[in-house]
This record gives C-alpha cells, structure tokens and sequence, in this order.
C-alpha cells in the first residue's frame, strides 16, 4: 500500500511534522530540498525528457538525483488540462526517467464529460497504450471530475477502474481524487486500489498521518 501526498503549487507543512512517515511527498520544487534532508521520500511534481538543455521552467531528471529526489509524478491532469501535456509527452517523461533511475508515479483519468459520455475506458485505454511496464513504475488512477471537488468515485467505481488499469497495463494503481481520512478506508479496501494520491488531505500533517495509518491496518 502506497500513500502520496501531491503538494501541487502550495506550501504545505512542515517536513519535520511528517518525519518517519511511510509515504512519498511530491512537494513544490523549493521545498524538495527541505523534504530530502527530513529524510522523506520525495518526489517531483514533473520531470523532462531531456538529461540538460534550453527548457526554461523545466526540470531534468540528473538535476532531481543530484538533490536526492528519488522519483517523479508525470501525467498529472492539471498538466494536462492547463500545460499542454499530451500522451505522447507523457511517455517520453515517464521513459526518461525511468531510464535515469528515478521512480514514476504517471497519472491517468477522464474528465466528467468523458465519463457521462461512456468513454472511460476509451480515454484510460488511449493513455495507457503509451506506456510499458516498468518495476519502478506506478499508476494513479486520477478522475478528473474527482479531484478538487469533495466528490469521489465510489469504491465500486474506484475498483471498476483499477481493474480495467491492470488489464491494461501490469502495474500497482493508486487511486486519487479528493481522499480524505473519513473515506480512505472504504477506498484502499478494494482488491484493485493499491494506495492513494493524495492532493488537500496532504496539505495537514494530521490527515495525511490519519490516511497513512488506515492504509497500514489493510492487509495487503
Ligand atoms: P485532491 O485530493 O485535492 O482531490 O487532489 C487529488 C490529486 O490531484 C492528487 O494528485
């Protein structure tokens, strides 16, 4: 069971409140190093395709090694929505860095509109055809319409997914989109959900620990 916690562009808490917690933080870039040296395993909320180059606002994976960042989200949808990620540059920075030794969490999902549409599996289908299994490869099944929103998937809908996603593509799924302590445990339960990512709820050292000490009473 693996539990995130994705700080987007917020501060978010005091590493040294978190310190021996079983979880991987993805803070904003100025707090990566803050995070290192508590001794968390940190994540980068994106990573380039590129070892080094003119890519002003990006970052590259040698550069995340270097400050003991062990791994990278890629994919997430706010990157897709307002940055112009596609599938295709997904894959290319889940490849490299992959390839440069850094973990991957790569995110997927439909928006409500492609889900009322019926194209669920259609859009998780097309976004997974980019990509290869991989050990130190991990995915989050992140419903759009879910995130943000206080509205989550139902644990049967979470399942319904997770399991489309394994056939798919043979990968742990985590599951993202507006966990909370009070409903983490009816989520994590389901056979198919193998941890979370974990946005609001990780913003508070006491609900990120909550979720993380419900996700440890699962058996696995
Ligand atoms: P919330 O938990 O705030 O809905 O965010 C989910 C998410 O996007 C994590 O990457």
């Amino acid at each position: 069971m693996l539990i995130a916690g994705n700080w987007k562009m917020f501060r978010g808490p005091d590493p040294a409140a978190l310190v021996g917690l079983d979880a991987v933080i993805c803070p904003s870039y100025t707090r990566l190093r803050d995070c290192v040296e508590a001794g968390l395993t940190t994540f980068a909320q994106n990573v380039h395709w590129e070892w080094e180059g003119a890519y002003t606002g990006e970052i590259a994976a040698p550069l995340l090694l270097e400050l003991g960042v062990v791994g990278s989200l890629v994919g997430h949808s706010e990157r897709r929505q307002y940055f112009g990620e596609t599938d295709e540059t997904v894959a290319k920075r889940v490849r490299a860095a992959l390839d440069a030794g850094l973990r991957v969490i790569a995110c997927v999902g439909e928006t409500q509109h492609e889900r009322e549409g019926g194209e669920t599996e259609e859009v998780l289908r097309r976004q997974l055809a980019v990509l290869e299994p991989h050990p130190e490869l991990v995915l989050a099944y992140e419903p759009v319409w879910a995130i943000g929103t206080g509205r989550t998937a139902t644990p049967e809908m979470a399942q319904e997914a997770h399991a489309f996603i394994k056939s798919q593509l043979d990968a742990p799924v985590l599951y993202g989109g507006s966990v909370k302590p009070d409903n983490a445990a009816a989520l994590l339960s389901q056979p198919d959900v193998d941890g979370a990512l974990v946005g609001g709820a990780s913003l508070e050292a006491g609900s990120l620990k909550a979720i993380c000490e419900t996700a440890a009473r699962i058996p696995s």
